[in-house]
């Protein structure tokens, strides 16, 4: 039986980093609405150039483009432990669309972590990461945007999982090794 886990967490909150990691170690399969929509800018698909100055100002896209891709992305992938949503769902209606989805798969959301980590960490994480690799939303002013947008939907996402009593708190203010094993002794339990 598949187990699908959301990662759930501000921009900066390490999502990308402990959803790769995972990935490699279980056979999970990562699927980031982010790392797709960039891949589709960087192409300069229609879709690509639809996204990107939303992207750019760190507004969120729509929930019919993101549904849409991550709909292409489940059904291409076959034998997968679970799925890792990665930045994905940020609306009630991705939340929907996304049990939707998987009930035709005779699956769940069986975990959503929660990760957590203070303001002030999460402006030094993406300071550091637009030298390192010059993501085009990553400057200050983007920044608040995106923090703030998450601010907000957070409010919506974060009680429809509750609902349903599978958020774990994950304190993402440690390092990336030890994120990984409370991770880890979160979905083994
Ligand atoms: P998206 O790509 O999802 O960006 P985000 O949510 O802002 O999150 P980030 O990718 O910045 O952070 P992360 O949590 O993955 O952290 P990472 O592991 O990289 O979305 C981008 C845009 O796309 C949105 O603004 C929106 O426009 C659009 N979009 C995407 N999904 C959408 C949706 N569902 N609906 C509508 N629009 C959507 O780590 C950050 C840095 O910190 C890295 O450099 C890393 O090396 C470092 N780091 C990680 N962990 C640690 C640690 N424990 N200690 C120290 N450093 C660490
Ligand atoms: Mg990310």
């Amino acid at each position: 039986m598949a187990y699908n886990i959301v990662f759930f967490g501000p921009p900066g909150a390490g999502k990308g980093t402990q959803a790769k990691i995972i990935e490699e170690k279980y056979g999970f399969k990562q699927l980031s609405t982010g790392d797709m929509l960039r891949s589709q800018v960087a192409e300069a698909t229609p879709l690509g150039l639809q996204a990107k100055d939303i992207m750019d100002r760190g507004e969120l896209v729509s929930d019919e483009i993101v549904i849409g891709m991550i709909e292409d992305e489940m059904n291409k992938a076959h034998h997968v432990k679970g799925f890792m949503f990665d930045g994905f769902p940020r609306t009630n209606a991705q939340a929907e669309a996304l049990d939707a989805m998987l009930k035709t798969r005779n699956e769940k959301i069986d975990l959503v972590l929660n990760l957590q980590v203070d303001d002030e960490e999460l402006v030094e994480r993406i300071k550091k990461r637009s030298i390192e690799e010059g993501r085009a939303d990553d400057t200050v002013e983007t920044f608040k945007t995106r923090l703030a947008a998450y601010n907000d939907y957070k409010t919506v996402v974060l009680p429809y999982y509750e609902e349903q009593n599978i958020v774990k708190p994950v304190d993402g203010m440690k390092s990336v090794d030890e994120v990984t094993t409370d991770i880890e002794g979160a979905f083994f339990k």
